[in-house]
């Protein structure tokens, strides 16, 4: 792999992502990580982060000169790049001259590997205090800015390059092609990480790890979930069962999209277990946020499990040793997840997630994470390439509890089909104006427990509001509301009225993250 040594930047993620998008593969590293444990990987290439750190600091996170020596191509960013010219013994001094946003770089295209083939003027991003003052000896400077006399340097001889500024974010004009020239030329990497080669690779990892085992998957209908079993699907066939839950808590046409659609694309062995009535049962009465969450969480597992059960006597004497044929349990996880665990610190508990696609992780079964070396967007080429249909594909973040948590107020029958309606009116509006991939996703919460005066027709109404909370995020840990059209919001809003009966009202949530949550609940 290339190996994304982090230096503490929300950068790191970024570049990652970016080598990958020049096919090759890329994993994220902490800077902690010892020099020898890093070169036993056997690095194609390392790429040292930008973070936040000055190299003065007493705290400054160190790098061990054998990773800039040991024969390894190396790509040091901004704080990565000064540390690596330390280590070189380059010199990096506090200019006084802090750059910060954009910048215009000079850079000798014609003469250098980094930049070859770009304009000799570009606009870059920046973020330094310190600059490198002297470029360490054997390396020519192949760039400068107004603030930092050294802002790239090279040694093809050594494969060792550094870049003051940015190149993985797309406010640096370039910045792609510099990680590109990086890869091909002074690392001379083959770009095989196609979602063709993944899709096969991932599919021999599965048939090795579960051999004749048997596997079972929550399917919630959401992206990670549907691709996972798909992938599992692929590699083993009809040792997979999966399991859809249906609490009822769905939008209009999920059930069926799973039940028709997903099935007729992969063949999964699919089990649906009609957990309606169970669900509504446990929410009787229910109005507390977490009271809700923590009822559909309980429910949702006990359902799964009792499903689990039916599966494994119904195949029972198969294939196991034990009484326990079936062995793994799919999780449909992601990178981040994986690489945000590897330092996870306690974060406060603002609301208690519920991840219906699998967790039960007291149930007896071994856990198998296909995609856990995946980020989001190459889950979806990978379902793409597995034929999964693309309204599960690009489908917006779902929330687990589903419309139980955008109801305020107790969950009923009614007041679901009711705002089912509503939900499938907006989205219908919102996709028909091209919005779907602008928007993050666009909850439509019915406050349950208002009532308003309205007018029909000739005739007074005491209806319900319905809140639309269209947001736009890069990751949900923030978020904007998002500046939807007035004529669509208006559409939508004549139509939710017009057509949902018992809601008189549509109001806009115009509430960022933070303070406001992206569910009411
Ligand atoms: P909040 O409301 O915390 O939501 O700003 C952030 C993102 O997470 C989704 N969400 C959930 N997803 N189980 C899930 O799988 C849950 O219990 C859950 N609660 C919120 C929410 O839709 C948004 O994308």
């Amino acid at each position: 792999p290339v190996l994304v040594v982090d230096f503490g930047a929300q950068y790191a993620q970024l570049i990652a992502r970016r080598v990958r998008e020049a096919d090759v593969y890329s994993e994220i590293v902490p800077h902690t990580m010892p020099a020898a444990e890093m070169l036993a990987r056997d690095p194609a290439a390392i790429i040292l982060s930008g973070g936040p750190s000055s190299v003065y600091a007493a705290q400054a996170p160190a790098l061990e000169e054998a990773v800039v020596t040991a024969g390894v191509p190396v790509l040091g960013i901004c704080y990565g790049f000064q540390t690596m010219a330390r280590a070189l013994g380059g010199e990096v001094a506090r200019t006084g001259q802090r750059e910060y946003g954009h910048t215009r770089a000079e850079v000798a295209a014609a003469s250098s590997t980094l930049f070859a083939g770009q304009p000799e003027e570009q606009d870059v991003w920046m973020s330094h205090g310190d600059a490198v003052t002297t470029a360490p000896a054997g390396t020519t400077v192949t760039a400068t800015t107004p603030g930092a006399p050294v802002a790239a340097f090279e040694d093809d001889e050594r494969h060792l390059y550094g870049v003051q500024w940015h190149p993985e974010v797309l406010h640096s004009a370039h910045g792609q092609q510099v990680l590109v020239n990086f890869l091909r030329h002074g690392a001379g990497i083959e770009p095989t990480w196609t979602s063709g080669n993944v899709v096969e690779r991932l599919v021999e990892d599965v048939r090795a790890t579960v051999g004749e085992d048997r596997v079972i998957c929550g399917l919630s209908g959401g992206v990670d979930s549907s691709v996972a079993a798909a992938l599992v699907q692929r590699a083993v066939g009809d040792q997979l069962t999966c399991v859809f839950v249906d609490h009822g808590l769905l939008r209009e046409g999920e059930a069926q999209q799973v039940e028709e659609d997903f099935v007729a694309a992969t063949g999964v062995d699919l089990v649906v277990v009609d957990a309606r009535e169970r669900f509504l049962g446990a929410l009787a009465g229910v109005t507390d946020p977490e009271e809700k969450r923590k009822a559909i969480g309980r429910e949702f597992i006990r359902v799964f499990e009792q499903a689990a059960r039916d599966i494994v006597h119904s195949h029972d004497g198969t294939a196991g040793q034990d009484d326990h044929p079936v062995k793994w349990l799919v999780q449909g996880t992601l990178y981040p997840d994986v690489v945000e665990s590897g330092g996870g610190a306690g974060t406060a508990n603002i609301k208690s997630h519920h991840n219906v696609g699998g967790l039960p992780e007291d149930l007896q079964f071994q856990l198998i994470e296909p995609l856990r070396t995946l980020f989001k967007d190459e889950v979806r080429q990978v379902g793409l390439e597995l034929g999964v249909p693309e309204g599960i594909v690009w489908r917006q973040p779902f929330p687990g509890p589903g419309l139980g948590i955008r109801i305020v107020g107790e969950v009923t029958a009614e007041r679901l089909a009711l705002l089912r309606r509503a939900d499938a009116i907006a989205r219908a509006e919102l996709a028909a104006a091209g919005l779907d991939r602008d928007i993050w996703q666009c909850p439509v919460v019915l406050l349950a427990d208002v009532r308003s005066v309205g007018v029909q027709g000739d005739g007074r109404t005491y209806g319900h509001p319905v809140v639309l909370r269209p947001v736009s995020s890069e990751d949900a840990m923030t978020a904007d509301w998002s500046r939807v059209p007035y004529d669509v919001l208006a559409r939508i809003s004549s139509r939710i009225t017009n057509e949902v009966e018992d809601v008189n009202r549509v109001v806009l949530d115009v509430t960022s993250k933070p303070p406001g949550t992206i569910e009411w609940e």
